[in-house]
């Protein structure tokens, strides 16, 4: 059983990525750390408790992080993510146990005092990674794998160059990307295509169980935003795909490259400039997923979903 602390900023398919990671007989949830991405610190804080509450799992530690990019203003996602963050449908109380400890806090304890070395699982802007690992540089030792949610070789999604989380906050993505730690970067060009569709989105409608009817409109929103900003035919489920990887590594299939973070570009900001043909000689920093499992994905996707309305 891997143990793992997902840092999220919930966010439809971070939300999926907790459904997954805690229906997991293989993944062992240590807590939950939140991050402002898709929507502020506040709210992303808010929703992951909210998305506990919904599944039962009101027992998992949820510790609030940065409200803001280590150097750079805050940009959030309402266009994809909604007003709230998790717009489409209306969820519970937010009830996860509250640390009263900072994400980065909850971050070092939790690794220096685990025996066993600790998967971290960002997927939001890496703000709160990068500073626990200055804060604490000693935490490096208990990190087994970085598998991180973000980036692209090919693709973008908040502008020509970058994905929205390394867009955030750049200098926290090239403080890890720099760390030497092993990382796994799942980018948009598998993520984009872990759809759910909507016919898979109708399907989860038709199951109508406590937790399934509440997911599908939930998407139905997440869906439509993707379908109007990047022609998507559903809801790409980037967040969960990274945690899927976790149980399953056979769903992606990776390739050990360079990869820098475009901090200082005027158009390319946030840019993962991905070295797939190894022509700057430079030591590969990150196992970059470049082709996916779909069916299989998705089979555990709708599994996790099916298995808390059975709770
Ligand atoms: O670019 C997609 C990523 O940005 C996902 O993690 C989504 O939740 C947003 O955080
Ligand atoms: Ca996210």
């Amino acid at each position: 059983m891997k143990k793992i602390i997902l840092d999220c900023d919930p966010g439809h398919d971070d939300m999926l990525a907790i459904i997954l990671a805690l229906a997991s007989k293989e993944i062992e949830v240590l807590g939950i750390t939140t991050v402002a991405g898709n929507q502020t610190g506040e709210k992303t804080y808010t929703n992951a408790s909210r998305v506990l509450n919904l599944i039962g799992r009101t027992n998992i530690p949820v510790s609030r992080g940065f409200d803001k990019p280590i150097l750079r203003e805050l940009v959030t996602a309402p266009q994809i993510h909604g007003v709230s963050g998790l717009d489409g449908a209306n969820l519970p109380e937010p009830l996860g146990l509250k640390t009263e400890k900072h994400a980065i806090d909850f971050i070092i304890d939790t690794l220096l005092q685990s025996k066993e070395k600790v998967y971290l699982v960002p997927t939001g802007p890496l703000t709160n990674i990068a500073v626990s690992i200055l804060k604490e540089p000693k935490i490096k030792d208990k990190i087994e794998k970085i598998v991180l949610m973000g980036g692209a070789v090919h693709d973008s999604n908040f502008t020509p160059g970058a994905e929205f989380n390394i867009y955030v906050d750049p200098e926290a993505a090239k403080i890890v990307f720099e760390s030497g730690l092993p990382i796994v970067m799942v980018g948009l060009d598998v993520t984009n295509r872990a759809l759910l569709t909507f016919d898979d989105i109708d399907y989860l409608e038709s199951i109508n169980g406590k937790v399934s009817s509440v997911i599908a409109p939930l998407l139905r929103f997440f869906a439509n935003a993707n379908k109007e900003f990047f022609g998507l035919n559903g809801a790409p489920i980037h967040d969960a795909l990274a945690v899927s990887y976790l149980i399953d590594e056979s769903i992606l299939s990776l390739k050990y490259l360079h990869v820098d973070i475009e901090t200082l570009g005027e158009f390319t900001r946030g840019q993962t400039v991905t070295d797939i043909y190894g022509i700057t000689k430079k030591q590969p920093n990150a196992y970059v997923a470049l082709d996916l499992d779909l069916e299989k994905f998705k089979h555990l996707m709708i599994d996790a979903i099916k298995f808390f309305d059975t709770l």
